[in-house]
């Protein structure tokens, strides 16, 4: 796994994403107030371009006419069809144990932002 520095890390502001190009994988790295997330740029549903999508929370229910908006870490809705990742763990929101967006280690080292690839 070798060590990428992308940029500093002020240049991704929060509540913003930015797709870097890391060897041959195109990274989307995504800043959610102090924390970063890194995770491929591509819906493993069909291939589209995450970083095209949006970010937001996910609805969860646990009976009817309850819901709650979870808004832990985030999560990237795919601009073509709407499945939703968690950007924390790459799953996604509808079938997690199987469907999933691989993710990178992405750290803030000095000014610096580095990711693991
Ligand atoms: S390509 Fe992403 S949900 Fe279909």
């Amino acid at each position: 796994m070798g060590r990428n520095i992308l940029c500093n890390k002020e240049d991704i502001k929060p509540g913003e994403k930015k797709v870097f190009q890391v060897g041959r994988a195109s990274v989307l790295v995504v800043r959610n107030g102090e924390k970063f997330y890194a995770i491929r740029n591509a819906c493993p549903h069909q291939g589209a371009e995450l970083d095209k999508g949006f970010l937001g929370p996910v609805a969860r229910s646990s009976q009817v006419k309850e819901f709650c908006l979870e808004e832990h870490g985030g999560h990237i809705y795919c601009p073509w069809h709407r499945w939703s990742f968690d950007l924390e763990t790459g799953c996604s929101d509808h079938d997690p144990a199987n469907e999933k967006v691989k993710t990178y280690d992405v750290k803030v080292e000095g000014n610096d932002l580095v990711v693991y690839a």
